[in-house]
């Protein structure tokens, strides 16, 4: 680094020590001084986010990202991995530009590192934040050993359209459930120090009600209630805020005909004047010059004009904020709104200790010491266990016994590409068991046999196919298709157990991956219709990054384990709850429709003026004719090994004042032969308020491990944070009245009782 700034860095810390400063006196005058020493070049050269460009491509320090970041002229850089690579161009900032800033060093750890976690939408399944909060952790531990220091997660976008391939980015439908999972991750990335060097800043996205795009579409617009907005899709980012995320990052999107990443209400009035949000505002992926086309700016100048304005201080890639020098000089911003931004950039990497150390994330011991390590996997092996749902279980045919021969067939047996899912930037494939090679190494030393068959491609249309992979997992097979087919009824007739690997290659989910068909693709579909004639059991391992339509495999098949995308460990995970080594947990975050014409759907709607009650339709009420109305697997739904015996609710008093705690308790007891987990389940509904609320949201939950035989009692104290919510006025509020209080297994599976708030 630069000798007049660690000199600078020094003078400042040394008067924190002596208590003539507090640390954030200190640190606010360390930056003062560094702005008077920055041109405005140089400040604007802060708000400059590249990815890694031609940096991987060459030498690092020849390449073109090197040239610009030895001019001062960028802030950070994304997606670039290794040691070696990042001290490079981190050496280029410190030791070759004029003020040696160092970069920050972004990338998308979304669901771990190389170590790979369940996919985000599979994580929250677990409604276990502990959980979730080790994924965080550990992709932390591993990202900051390959010199990362931030990350572009949690994603927190509520979403009721499983069109929308982003769904298996976020925490499903629930705005309670999202909120505690945000929490968790953003607790698990940044840990009690962000200047610990095993822990990272977090940003969380997409800025926002991304996850509500206009017909699922990847994208597209958003328009919506300020009054929808704060019950139902703001919660999960203010949760992130008031847990200390160090970022945000703006969406895409418009809201109510203004792009999130100029919209000064969202980004400056609500995120910092009403939240209180102290960190940065970064844009989404060349998110500044899309507002051209949005049709809000006539060029990239006016553009970023609009997102400095309104609250942005980072441009990923555009160019938008970093080339304002022509709006400063002809008035339209000022030098003080590019100091905000800048100084906001500077706090964060002051924060994460880059100007004491900015070679603070660059151990090259590190790697072989905490990155893909054996205790990390078994924590991700743990985890992956309790993503897995259930969904149908006939005559208790799961868990199977480790013997006889079990056909494995579908074409995502044995692809180790696929094991990961969407958003592994870190993975490394080879490294992870397939399905097939899991299912193996369970079943060894037993006298069970294993066969397997890739009986057909994703679906019949290469292009289409190809499209699906995203063109990276290539898993076509050109053998001849009736060959294909006729080996895997060759193989299914020789088997005790059919096991179906299928569903949807991990890249079919994801950004820019949406859908309207959500049924099983084509091929799949077609084999798995003939070998249901064998009349052998069969049991679907289903991959899927979304909920799917799953209404023939319902009436058709056995079994089904929703097994998602569960990371580098999903194989053996999988194999675990097969067998009954682990007793299954998962619950449904996101209710899987019977149609795709039912989305948005979510079981947390209003009741309307002619509501329909459950599955029957009924002409004049405010249902489809034409599809049963309840979703096929509801919100919070998941089976297990054993069953749980509810008993009634009891309430330690019906009437009480908006400053009292009541308490609601359940007995619960496990009255099956297996130890399980049972996660027991509050939801309330307000039945008279001054705006009409949903007939059902969830409120609060809690887990509990009983052994056969075994009962335990399970409390919620019900305060006015548990019944209140924000009124047509935006206030959050508690209104008297008669509330319903539900408890239960899932949210159909519910005991109700009835309280008065005075
Ligand atoms: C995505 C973000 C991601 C960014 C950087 C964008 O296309 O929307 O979620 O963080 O790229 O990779």
């Amino acid at each position: 680094m630069k000798k007049s700034l660690i000199i600078l860095f020094c003078a400042c810390s040394l008067m924190a020590c002596h208590r003539t400063l507090s640390p954030e006196q200190a640190k606010q005058q360390f930056i003062d001084s560094l702005l008077r020493e920055m041109t405005v070049e140089e400040k604007l050269g802060q708000l400059n986010l590249i990815s890694r460009g031609d940096i991987t491509t060459g030498k690092p320090r020849e390449s073109q990202s090197a040239a610009l970041i030895r001019e001062g002229k960028v802030g950070g850089v994304f997606n670039l991995k290794y040691v070696y690579n990042v001290r490079e161009i981190q050496r280029v900032a410190v030791e070759e530009s004029r003020l040696g800033i160092p970069l920050i060093f972004g990338m998308d750890v979304i669901h771990g590192y190389e170590t790979v976690f369940p996919i985000p939408l599979a994580l929250s399944c677990t409604w276990n934040p502990e959980a979730v909060a080790t994924a965080a952790r550990i992709g932390a531990k591993e990202a900051t050993a390959d010199g990362i220091c931030w990350t572009f997660s949690p994603m927190v976008d509520i979403c009721h359209d499983a069109r929308w391939g982003r769904i298996a980015e976020g925490a499903g439908e629930d705005p309670y459930l999202g909120a505690e999972m945000a929490r968790a991750m953003v607790c698990g990335y940044q840990g009690a120090d962000l200047g610990d060097s095993a822990t990272m800043m977090a940003c969380v996205k997409h800025f926002g009600l991304y996850g509500a795009p206009d017909g699922g579409r990847d994208y597209n617009s958003v328009d919506m209630s300020r009054y929808r907005m704060y019950n139902e899709y703001l919660p999960t980012y203010k949760a992130a805020v008031d847990a200390g995320v160090g970022s945000v990052m703006s969406s895409f999107n418009t809201i109510n005909g203004i792009p999130s990443t100029g919209n000064r209400w969202l980004l400056t009035d609500l995120l910092r004047d009403e939240w209180g949000f102290r960190g940065f505002v970064v844009s989404d992926y060349n998110a500044v010059e899309e507002m051209i086309n949005h049709g809000v700016a006539d060029s990239l100048l006016d553009a970023g004009v609009l997102a400095l304005k309104a609250g942005l201080d980072m441009d990923m890639v555009s160019d938008g904020l970093p080339g304002l020098l022509p709006a400063l000089q002809d008035g339209r911003i000022t030098e003080k709104e590019i100091d905000a931004a800048c100084r906001r950039i500077l706090e964060a990497k002051y924060d994460l200790g880059l100007f004491s150390d900015p070679y603070r994330y660059c151990d090259s011991t590190r790697r072989e010491r905490d990155i893909f390590t054996p205790e990390n996997r078994q924590l991700a092996r743990k985890v992956a266990q309790q993503a897995i749902v259930l969904l149908k279980n006939d005559n208790d045919l799961l868990p199977l016994a480790k013997h006889g021969t079990l056909a494995l067939i579908g074409p995502l047996g044995d692809v180790k590409t696929n094991m990961a899912g969407t958003w592994s930037v870190a993975a490394v494939h080879q490294q992870y068991k397939s399905l097939r090679e899991g299912l193996a190494d369970a079943l060894q030393g037993t006298d069970a046999t294993l066969l397997y068959a890739k009986g057909c491609n994703l679906m019949y249309d290469a292009e289409a196919e190809h499209r699906a992979a995203s063109g990276k997992h290539a898993m076509r097979d050109d053998r001849d298709p009736k060959q294909m087919h006729d080996e895997a009824i060759r193989m299914a007739r020789q088997a005790d157990i059919i096991l179906l690997a299928m569903g949807e290659a991990s890249e079919m989910s994801g950004e820019a991956s949406c859908y309207v068909n959500l049924e099983m693709p084509d091929a799949q579909r077609d084999l798995m219709h003939e070998l249901a004639t064998l009349g052998k059991p069969m049991v679907l391992l289903h991959f899927a990054g979304r909920p799917t339509i799953l209404n023939w495999e319902n009436d058709h098949l056995h079994a089904i384990m929703e097994t998602w995308f569960l990371g580098s460990e999903g194989a053996d995970a999988i194999a675990d709850v097969l067998f009954g080594d682990y007793v299954p947990s998962g619950r449904l975050t996101t209710s899987f429709p019977r149609h795709v014409g039912q989305l948005p759907f979510s079981y947390r709607h209003m009741n309307t003026g002619r509501p329909v009650e459950g599955d029957d339709f009924d002409q004049y009420s405010s249902c489809y004719l034409d599809v049963v109305n309840t979703p096929l697997f509801p919100f919070g739904y998941g089976l297990t090994y054993t069953t749980f015996r509810y008993d009634e609710p009891t309430l330690s008093q019906t009437v009480m004042q908006t400053g009292d705690t009541l308490y609601l308790r359940v007995q619960v007891t496990n009255v099956g032969r297996r130890a399980a987990t049972e996660t027991v389940q509050l939801y309330i509904r307000d039945m008279v308020s001054t705006a009409a609320r949903p007939t059902q949201e969830l409120r609060g939950w809690q887990q509990v491990t009983l052994q056969p035989d075994e009962t335990k009692e399970v409390t919620f104290a019900i305060t006015k944070d548990v019944l209140a919510y924000y009124n047509a006025q935006l206030r959050w509020t508690l209104e008297p009245g008669k509330f319903l209080l539900m408890v239960g297994h899932d949210s159909r599976h519910v005991q109700t009782t009835e309280i008065e708030v005075r």
